[in-house]
């Protein structure tokens, strides 16, 4: 199978962003991390990270192509703004899991809104990158062999 891992805004600068909140893994080592989870179960992930919204919509777009069975995303601040992301996630009809490290709807409230949430497969949130492992793991479980 083959999983790309999106990652928006600001994410590139984890294990150095709000530690407390985020927690001390860079981005690199996570990816790392989750190409080996995904490999051990016999799939590939793909790895992207941007902080530019039309860069991910184009990261989405581009799955077709790569053939992506399942995408996992954390869009980071554009979850609660960008309705051009939902759009290319419905455009691509490719299942998604949506990854939250902190648990958004115990922070500020507008967090709490997110405008992928009702068409995500499943919207993991607050177990920080354990998260992106469970989706991957969920992803794989649900998707094997259709
Ligand atoms: C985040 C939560 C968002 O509200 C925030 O803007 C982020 C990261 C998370 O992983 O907890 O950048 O998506």
């Amino acid at each position: 199978m083959k999983i790309l891992l999106i990652n928006g805004p600001n994410l590139n600068l984890l294990g150095m962003r709000e530690s407390e909140i985020y927690g001390n893994k860079s981005l690199k080592n996570v990816e790392k991390d989750l190409i080996d989870h995904a490999t051990v179960n016999g799939s590939s992930l793909l790895t992207f990270q941007s902080n530019a919204e039309h860069e991910i919509i184009e990261s989405i777009h581009n799955a077709i192509a790569q053939k992506i069975d399942f995408i996992v995303i954390n869009p980071a601040a554009y979850t609660h703004t960008s309705i051009a992301i939902r759009d290319a996630l419905l455009a691509v009809q490719i299942p998604f899991y949506e990854v939250h490290l902190s648990d958004i709807y115990s922070r500020e409230d507008f967090r709490h809104f997110s405008y992928l949430s009702d068409i995500a497969e499943e919207v993991i949130t607050g177990i920080g990158v354990k998260g992106y492992e469970e989706a991957i793991t969920k992803g794989i479980l649900k998707y094997r062999g259709k």
